[in-house]
């Protein structure tokens, strides 16, 4: 049996009042990439926002690697391993590229010094180091983003819908570079997203949704196309 490195359990999620997520199971096997895929507004962000403890979560549970962390704040979730990669990327436009990357290690008293694989995967990061935050493309900011959730060495990477609004020959850069994190440095991926194409490529098990409720999940490969596009279109 292969071991949850984030495992979701009877989940509910509200905003103010309205409950957006009902009774969730979802698990990310360790070593693995995990996606979750629905239309937009069915709840993938707040699912994310949950593992993170930025939403109400006031029923269920969540583990990180065997651990409940239900309770805990954002902050310690992030320091027992959880990099988030939010939607939009939130790069603050005026800081540097690397003031951004570095800002986490900052948050948790620690040096400003990222690790050098950080550079080799996305090279344009020491180059544009001084540049603002602001003034990188889509694409770019899409990289900043996904290398500031790995400064601190997380166990797992969780992106929220990392194609979006990014030009077709960086989705495949960032693609690529979220299989070398999975591949080479052995982090667990679980993403978020309405990009089939990218969702068929890039993940080993799959999670479909539908307002607040998985319709369907499996193995990436072995996963009806047809059954997968008839709940997203
Ligand atoms: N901050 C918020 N306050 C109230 N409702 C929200 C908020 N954010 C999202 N919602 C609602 O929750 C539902 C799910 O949103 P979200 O998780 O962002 O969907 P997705 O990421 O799948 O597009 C939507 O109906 C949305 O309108
Ligand atoms: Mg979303």
């Amino acid at each position: 049996m292969p071991k949850a490195m984030l495992k979701i359990n009877q989940l509910d999620a509200y905003y103010s009042g309205s409950r957006i997520i009902s009774e969730l199971n979802l698990t990310a096997n360790k070593g693995a990439v995990t996606a979750l895929i629905g239309r937009n507004g069915v709840g993938k962000s707040t699912t994310l926002k949950s593992v993170m403890g930025l939403v109400k979560t006031p029923r269920g549970k969540i583990f990180l690697d065997g651990l409940d962390i239900i309770k805990m704040s954002t902050y310690d979730r992030v320091k027992l391993g959880i990099g988030y990669v939010p939607q939009g990327r939130d790069i603050f436009p005026q800081m540097t590229v690397f003031e951004n990357l570095t800002l986490p290690l900052v948050a948790q008293g620690r040096k400003r010094v990222a690790p050098e694989y950080i550079f080799d995967l996305f090279p344009i990061l020491p180059q544009f180091a001084k540049r603002w935050g602001g003034d990188l493309s889509g694409g770019q900011q899409q990289q900043l983003a996904i290398a500031r959730a790995l400064v601190t060495e997380p166990k797992i990477l969780i992106l929220d819908e990392p194609t979006e609004g990014i030009q077709p020959s960086i989705i495949q850069d960032i693609g690529a570079a979220i299989r070398k994190i999975n591949k080479e440095k052995g982090i667990t991926v679980f993403f978020v997203e309405q990009y089939l194409d990218f969702v068929l490529e890039h993940s080993d098990a799959l999670y479909i949704m539908e307002k607040g409720e998985i319709l369907l999940k499996g193995n990436t490969k072995e996963l009806e196309h047809s059954k997968i596009q008839k709940i997203l279109s």
